[in-house]
């Protein structure tokens, strides 16, 4: 496949697809080389990125039978949002290399269908911008450069712009290797930048960007962020029991269980089996969300079973802006929207106060 198909001349979907695994086929189809590896890619032997599909299949489901299912609500509380269904969409950089309408198409789908999207440090629009597209509620996730002023004015500007929550990502100290990105100097097209860092130096340059991120970050960082966030403040990346009880005694206001898509140390336990211990170590005290693996409505009601408050897709997302924009990110939220209600009426689930622990196995 030629590695700069314009936009216009992308084949079209074809009118359909039944599942995230045939979005993936037709953004496949849809997308230059370098992109479709970019966002495919797991680090190293992608050991990770596999166990994180694994780990769904081995948890069976234990379904409930004669429950008044006639209405199944998927709504929820978070974080002081209401949302039409616990399905919010993960941070990823650069989607203005899955469609010319980039970040804005998904802003626009996620609001319209009421849900979150984290926008990425990493944006090809700026933040400000992504603000603007669509009114939904929406939360920045955060980077922090060795140049802690930048980080300052992020976070004063994501604010600014009324973004609800921030994000700090900190699976990240080092970017994890990715062969195919390696082998195909990976680098963003002419045209496209980091729109958030515009005038730091780094817009255009991937690799140096990641080489500016802070690999000294730590937990006396956390406190400083904290400071200075004025929003809730969640992090993202933690598998660990100790470093999840740590982040809440931090003050953090949600703790996002994710090894990054498997993008980052390869080898890391599947996002689903770290859930239980993290959930217990944090008891209640504030949300625990998850990402990594999430393709099926019923990967959903598996993960809010072992007590997550909502899930994040990640790779689906970038499908379905790869195949129709905006309307190809509704399409894949509305798929796993309502796989989940079916799924919930087929488990005997009402509301989401009723998928509990018991519903799965193992
Ligand atoms: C990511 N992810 C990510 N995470 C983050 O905190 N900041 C970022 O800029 C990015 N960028 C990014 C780009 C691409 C192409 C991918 C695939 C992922 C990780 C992302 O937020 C999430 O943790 C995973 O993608 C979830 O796994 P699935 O749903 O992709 O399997």
């Amino acid at each position: 496949m030629p590695s700069s198909t314009p936009s216009s001349a992308r084949p079209r979907p074809e009118p359909g697809a039944l599942t995230v695994a045939e979005l993936a086929r037709a953004a496949r189809r849809a997308l230059p080389r370098a992109a479709w590896d970019y966002f495919r890619a797991g680090a190293d032997g992608e050991v990770t990125l596999a166990a994180n599909r694994r780990a769904f299949a081995r948890w069976p489901l234990y379904p409930r039978v004669l429950v008044d299912v006639a209405r199944c609500d998927p709504g929820l509380e978070l974080l002081g949002a209401r949302l039409a269904f616990p399905i919010l969409i993960a941070p990823m950089a650069y989607q203005k290399l899955a469609h010319p309408d980039g970040e804005l198409a998904t802003a626009r789908a996620a609001a319209g269908l009421g849900t979150v999207m984290v926008v990425s440090t990493l944006a090809t629009v700026a933040l400000e911008e992504v603000a603007a597209a669509a009114p939904g509620p929406r939360w920045f996730q955060l980077y922090v450069h060795r140049d802690r002023g930048l980080t300052r004015e992020l976070v004063a500007r994501a604010r600014a712009a009324g973004y609800g929550a921030l994000v700090l990502t900190v699976d990240a100290p080092v970017l994890g290797r990715r062969l195919a990105d390696v082998r195909n100097g990976f680098a963003l097209p002419p045209g496209l930048a980091m729109a958030n860092l515009a005038g730091s130096g780094t817009e255009g340059d991937h690799f140096g960007d990641a080489a500016r991120h802070d690999p000294s970050l730590n937990w006396r960082d956390l406190d400083w962020l904290r400071g200075i966030a004025g929003v809730p403040l969640l992090v993202k990346g933690i598998v660990r029991a100790d470093d999840a009880a740590r982040a809440v005694a931090a003050g953090v206001a949600g703790v996002i269980v994710s090894n990054h898509g498997g993008r980052q140390l390869d080898g890391t336990v599947a996002a689903l089996d770290a859930l239980p211990g993290v959930v217990a170590a944090v008891g209640g005290s504030v949300p625990v969300l998850v990402d990594g693996g999430v393709r099926w409505g019923t990967d959903v009601l598996k993960a809010l079973a072992l007590g997550a408050a909502a899930v994040l897709v990640g790779r689906p997302v970038l499908w379905g802006l790869a195949v129709d924009g905006e309307a190809g990110v509704a399409r894949v939220l509305t798929l796993l929207r309502d796989e989940l209600v079916r799924a919930m009426a087929l488990a005997g689930c009402p509301e989401l106060a009723a998928v509990t622990r018991d519903l799965v196995g193992g």
